[in-house]
């Protein structure tokens, strides 16, 4: 009793609150998850399922315990005359629950608790622990900026439709911010990618925390870089995600005209080239991967998009552009729009992206495939890493998804996010030290 009230006054201060709907959780009650034969396209739009992911081979999707036994016996028949086996892979057996211990521990962090010398040395890998809200993510930036004062600023890239500003962390070595080619990565696009966020602020914690020990690798990347990390750049549809919709990925736009459907899919909305062709995206406001009213039409690519032209027009210019999704363990590179022209050069984003996933691999086995984003998911079009590329410039233009490869997909146990941090770390340090 007594040590605990010796320690208590050290970590008192509450995580915020969340401010989640009664039945956030319980309206997954029951859902199953599971990953279906990509031959069963058809009839999942005809069940009107919630997907997760779709590629040729599969489709990971949501099933409603009132239509589990008809859609899986609709399956079956299609089974009996197909030449592709019907395997049906059991992602979530009971999604509600699945959620409802993915968040158990979001309330639990305490944050360090100031002494006379600010936040020095308190700033921990204990946040990654736990999922977090989202007044706790943008306290964490100030709190990171309060631990490493002459390394990094916060910053923002423009404001969300709901006026939430798109809240950035800069860091940079002893030249100050501006004085080095910028390296810039964003995250949780999609809102239900939670562990984009974590891996986005773990790159920030990993390198200020190293450099600040005297890590001569981390000191070379911060003097060679100055890296801009925005870990939530849809904060509407993220807090969204948070307290009404776990499952939640687009903005959160008003339906257009004769439409119900809210959200345009911020990767599919970039001005783009590519925006207005028929691949890669949709025109349905109703489709997870909706393209937007327009190229560049939403709040957030705006504000993104005159970040992105500002730093490629500075002098010191855009070195690397990275967009951290979930999930699939795959490393990529431009270009999303096309499998047949590739990158003007390919051959050192291949060997870079190969050389991320070996590096990640090391540090627990965890594999990544790479390669170009059209040949190793699917094309995309109106897309970041397009965009960085193309529009901006930015020779080295990235998107990984992390993990797993669909064992629990979008909710990945809170266990996960430090192993993920710690090796992600390491990939993203074979491209700072390998990039041209
Ligand atoms: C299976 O193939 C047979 C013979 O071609 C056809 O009559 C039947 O309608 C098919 N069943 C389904 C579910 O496609
Ligand atoms: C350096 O970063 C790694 C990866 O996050 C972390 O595990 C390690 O503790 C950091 N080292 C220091 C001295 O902070
Ligand atoms: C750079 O700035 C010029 C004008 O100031 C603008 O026309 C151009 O689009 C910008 N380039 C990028 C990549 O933003």
């Amino acid at each position: 009793m007594l040590s605990w009230l010796v320690l208590a006054p050290l970590t008192a201060v509450c995580a915020a609150a969340l401010q989640q709907s009664a039945d956030y959780a319980s309206k997954y009650d029951g859902v199953r998850v599971l990953r279906v034969p990509g031959a069963v396209d058809a009839l999942v739009n005809s069940y009107g399922l919630t997907r997760w992911d779709t590629r040729g081979t599969h489709i990971d999707v949501q099933v409603p315990a009132s239509v589990y036994d008809d859609f899986m016996n609709a399956v079956a028949t299609l089974g009996a005359n197909a030449t592709q086996t019907m395997d049906v892979m059991v992602m979530h057996e009971d999604l509600g629950a699945s959620i409802r211990e993915e968040s158990a521990g979001m309330l639990d962090y305490k944050r360090p608790e100031e002494s006379e010398e600010g936040l020095v040395g308190l700033v921990s890998e204990s946040w990654f622990l736990n999922y977090h809200s989202y007044a706790d993510h943008l306290q964490y930036l100030d709190d990171l900026v309060a631990t490493y004062p002459d390394n990094a600023a916060v910053f923002t890239s423009g404001t969300s439709l709901q006026g939430n500003p798109i809240t950035g962390i800069n860091l940079y070595g002893s030249g100050g911010s501006g004085s080095a080619p910028a390296v810039v990565i964003h995250g949780t696009v999609h809102a239900r990618e939670w562990i984009a966020a974590m891996v986005s602020e773990g790159f920030a914690y990993s390198l200020l925390a190293n450099y600040t020990a005297g890590d001569e690798e981390a000191i070379s990347y911060l003097e060679s870089y100055d890296i801009y990390i925005i870990p939530n750049v849809n904060p509407d549809g993220f807090i969204y995600s948070q307290e009404e919709e776990r499952m939640w990925r687009k903005t959160r736009d008003p339906p257009p005209s004769g439409s119900t459907c809210y959200g345009v899919d911020i990767n599919r909305n970039w001005a783009h080239a590519s925006w207005g062709q028929a691949r890669g995206a949709s025109t349905d406001p109703c489709a997870e991967d909706y393209k937007g009213a327009s190229a560049g039409s939403t709040a957030e690519v705006k504000g993104l998009a005159a970040f992105i032209d500002e730093i490629a027009n500075s002098t010191a210019g855009g070195k690397m552009y990275m967009d951290v999704h979930s999930y699939s363990q795959l490393f990529m590179s431009a270009y999303g729009w096309t499998c047949t022209q590739a990158a003007a050069n390919a051959a050192e984003l291949n060997s870079l992206t190969a050389g991320f996933a070996d590096a990640l691999a090391d540090v627990y086995g965890t594999r990544y495939d790479s390669g170009p984003i059209c040949q190793t998911i699917y094309p995309v079009s109106g897309d970041s890493v397009d965009y960085a590329y193309d529009n901006a410039g930015i020779p080295y233009s990235f998107t990984p998804e992390l993990r797993d490869t669909g064992r629990n997909g979008f909710v990945l146990p809170a266990s996960q996010i430090l192993p993920s941090v710690i090796e992600t770390y390491a990939g993203l340090k074979y491209l700072l030290a390998n990039m041209d």
